[in-house]
């Protein structure tokens, strides 16, 4: 039995007996509290009513590959080679273990919970089953490593404006590619460099971790929030969300590809959390206020000897308390 088909039996909210549960099912009253068992431990919260059943209460969302390809525009249903896990250790590392087989078609993995989820800098992402987005694309760009300045931006670009097509407002980016609301994070890119140059083709592993559902964490070191607690009147699917993250993706990479950075500029700006704030670098050497990024998507500081361009990956920027 898997366990996605007891929760979907369970979806409707109301309470089943392990028995009707069980007879449905075609399996033993034991085996249906095994799986509820995990479930709970994967972080279901699922009531037990004595004497009567089991109540689900937690949101329940299901992934499913095929409503998210025929939520894409048909071009890019064709184009991606679309896998969806219950579990993984990290979607990047799962494309990057199924780059060589992708024969031609952009490798997309979804997985409905991480065990080791990895975000930047060496951090954890916290990565709960059934709440979450955690998704990652195999890109191939040409031009070289140069061609990837910019890159990692356009893309928190892309994933602003997939929410936004969803309803979402006020969508904030922190540099270089964190997506905020207000002073909360609820979404992180991971962009990882894969192998060597090819024929002046670069391969890169995109990672792209959103808070959906998610209304508890542990060991989450900053303020965080969720897209369904911050834009909590809108109906957020999963399916629908993932679909329009992807088609957004490979929207913005092929505009990157032709034209470069520049052509997204503003479009990062307009949504900077940044800008005009009083900030310093990681180290605490650099203070000025928030400028907007240069031509090549670096982060501008205005300090008192004039405007300091912040290269990405050697600071990290942090609005002072
Ligand atoms: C960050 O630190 O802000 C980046 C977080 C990136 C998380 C995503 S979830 C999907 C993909 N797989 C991972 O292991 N990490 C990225």
């Amino acid at each position: 039995m898997k366990s996605n088909t007891l929760l979907s039996l369970l979806s409707d909210r109301a309470v089943h007996s392990g028995e009707s549960l069980a007879k449905t099912l075609g399996v033993s009253r034991t085996a249906v509290w095994k799986h509820i068992r995990r479930a709970i431990d994967e972080g279901l919260e699922i009531k037990t009513i004595r004497g009567k059943g089991y109540q689900l209460i937690s949101p329940l969302d299901l992934l499913d590959r095929q409503r998210i390809l025929s939520a894409l525009p048909t071009t890019m249903e064709e184009q991606v080679d679309l896998v969806v896990l219950g579990e993984v250790d990290s979607t990047n590392a799962e494309v990057a273990r199924r780059l060589a087989a992708a024969r031609g078609r952009i490798p997309v993995i979804l997985a409905d919970r991480q065990t080791s989820g990895r975000g930047r800098r060496g951090r954890v992402w916290a990565s709960p089953k059934g709440q979450n987005l955690y998704l990652s694309m195999g890109l191939a760009l040409q031009g070289g490593f140069a061609a990837l300045e910019g890159l990692s931006l356009v893309l928190g670009v892309a994933v602003a404006r997939a929410l936004e097509s969803k309803g979402a407002d006020a969508v904030g980016l922190k540099w270089p590619n964190d997506l905020f609301a207000g002073d909360q994070k609820f979404a992180g890119i991971l962009v990882e460099i894969q192998g060597e140059l090819q024929e002046g083709v670069v391969q890169v592993i995109a990672g792209i971790g959103i808070n959906v559902h998610m209304t508890t964490a542990d060991d989450v070191d900053q303020p965080w929030t969720s897209v369904s607690g911050r834009w909590s009147s809108l109906d957020w699917v999963r399916n629908d969300l993932a679909a329009s993250v992807i088609a957004e993706v490979l929207a913005a990479v092929e505009v990157f590809g032709e034209q470069g950075f520049d052509v997204f500029r503003s479009s990062w700006q307009d949504r900077d959390i940044f800008i005009d704030r009083l900030l310093h670098s990681r180290d605490g050497e650099l203070v000025g206020t928030g400028a907007g990024i240069d031509a090549n998507g670096n982060y501008l500081l205005r300090t008192e000897t004039g405007l300091v361009a912040v290269r990405a990956g050697d600071i990290s920027l942090r609005a002072q308390p």
